[in-house]
Parts: structure tokens; sequence; C-alpha cells
């Protein structure tokens, strides 16, 4: 796995934005794998800034959110199609039948998790998956102990991923327990990965990752095994490292 450092998220995003129009550069029609939460979304805004600047085109794009919760009544307004749609799909002016994602109503989520899988093998495959990773090394809903060989399915959330989520959430709507997620062995399928991590709180994880060997308890140690991973951290993330290379 690469190992770069940026000075900051605004260096990170310009970075992996790079990295992402090399690949829709190559195909304009690629299918790209793509995060929730905080870290990505200096990205999509510059995304969206050059697609309306008019100097970028994403309209061909097929995009595959990498998870969503599992919660039967969860109110459309909480769910991470909602946030990927106002972030990154209506910014950017793209469809949003362009946008791939987990349904969190289903009544069957390993009958869900085939279909999504049917449906990235339908596209030929993820030829760039752009992952966060949490504060206890997850990637998408993977949480430490999730087996290497995992496809995407339904994940039960630790405690803290729970917690740091409880925002996406008003008073009366209680924080799903549940996940479903692409699976590690779905994500080391990807033909490229680009892991992004910013800010202090992700210094002692991506420490912890640089050092280690891959091994389920620290499950974005997997992309380690992956041929054509890059791990993307501004300074701040960065903080706590020894060494240059992870
Ligand atoms: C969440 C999501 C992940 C995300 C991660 C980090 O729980 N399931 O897909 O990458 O946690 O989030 P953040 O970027 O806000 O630190």
């Amino acid at each position: 796995m690469r190992f770069r450092v940026e000075t900051g998220p605004q260096e990170v995003a310009e970075r992996a934005a790079d990295e992402l129009m090399r690949v829709v550069a190559r195909k304009p029609d690629a299918v790209l794998a793509v995060p929730t939460g905080s870290t990505p979304l200096p990205l999509y805004r510059l995304l969206a800034s050059r697609v309306q600047a008019g100097t970028i085109d994403l309209s061909l794009v097929r995009w595959f959110a990498l998870d969503e919760f599992f919660a039967p009544s969860l109110p459309y307004e909480c769910t991470f199609r909602y946030v990927l749609e106002q972030e990154l799909i209506k910014p950017c002016r793209l469809k949003e039948s362009n946008l791939h994602s987990l349904n969190p109503l289903v009544p069957d989520p390993e009958l869900e998790a085939a279909r999504f899988e049917a449906a990235i093998a339908s596209v030929g495959g993820i030829d760039l998956a752009i992952l966060g990773v949490g504060t206890n090394g997850h990637i998408a809903f993977n949480e430490p102990g999730t087996p290497f060989h995992a496809r995407t399915g339904l994940r039960k959330l630790d405690q803290g991923t729970i917690l740091s989520n409880a925002h996406l959430f008003p008073p009366w709507v209680q924080a799903p327990n549940f996940g479903l997620s692409m699976g590690i062995a779905t994500l080391l399928e990807a033909r490229k990965v680009l892991i992004i991590a910013t800010g202090d709180s992700k210094a002692d994880i991506i420490a912890r990752l640089v050092q280690h060997e891959p091994s389920p308890d620290l499950p974005a140690s997997a992309m380690k095994m992956h041929p054509d991973a890059t791990l993307l951290v501004d300074s701040s993330a960065a903080a706590a490292c020894k060494t240059g290379t992870a």
C-alpha cells in the first residue's frame, strides 16, 4: 500500500480528485465506490466546483455507495443515499439513477446484498473504491472482526460507530444498530483502492494501520493485500506515524 501525506484536508481532496479524474479520463463510465462521512466532503465539494466550472464531466460515471444503514422504518433523510444525493449527486449535476445503493428498508438483507453484488458484477466490477476509515479501523461498515472473505451483507455496528453517526438522526429517530456494507472481499476486487483520512482524530488509527500486518482486527489493513492501494492522509492524520511506508 502506498502512503502519501499531504498538508491538509484540501490537499487530500485535490490529490484524490486527481486520482479519480485519471480513472475517469481513461474510462468515462467508470464504476466508483464512494463513502459518506465527513472525510470525503472536501473532495465532493471540489468535484462539484469543477463540474460547475465545466472543467470535468462525471455524467457517465456509475457510483456505488459503500454502505447504508439497515433499519426498516428509517426516514429517507437519514439514509446515506440521501447524504450522497445532497453532497455529491446534486452538486455535481448527476442523474440520481447513476447512484446505486443498498436499500435500508428491505425485509431480507441478504437478498438485498446479493442484488447489490450482482449490480456491481453487471457493470464489470469497481474501477476505483474510495474509502474513509473509522477511528476503530473500519472501512465502510466492516467493523473489527469482520473476516476478509466477507462479501456485501448485514453488519452489526460497534457502539462507537453508532455514536459517531448519531448526528445524522433527529431525536425521534433511533440510531440504527445495523448496517449493510460492501464486503472486504468485494473491496479487494476493486481495480484500485484509495483510503483517505484527515484530522487529529485519525492519527492513532493511521499509525496503527501503517504498522499493522493485515488482520481482521483492523479492517482497513486488508487493503495492504491489494496490489494497487493508496493510503492518502493529511499531516494531522499522519502525526503519530513513525515511518514513511504503509
Ligand atoms: C462511517 C461510515 C464509513 C466512513 C467512516 C468514517 O461510519 N460507515 O463509510 O468512512 O465512518 O467517517 P468520517 O469520514 O466521518 O470520519
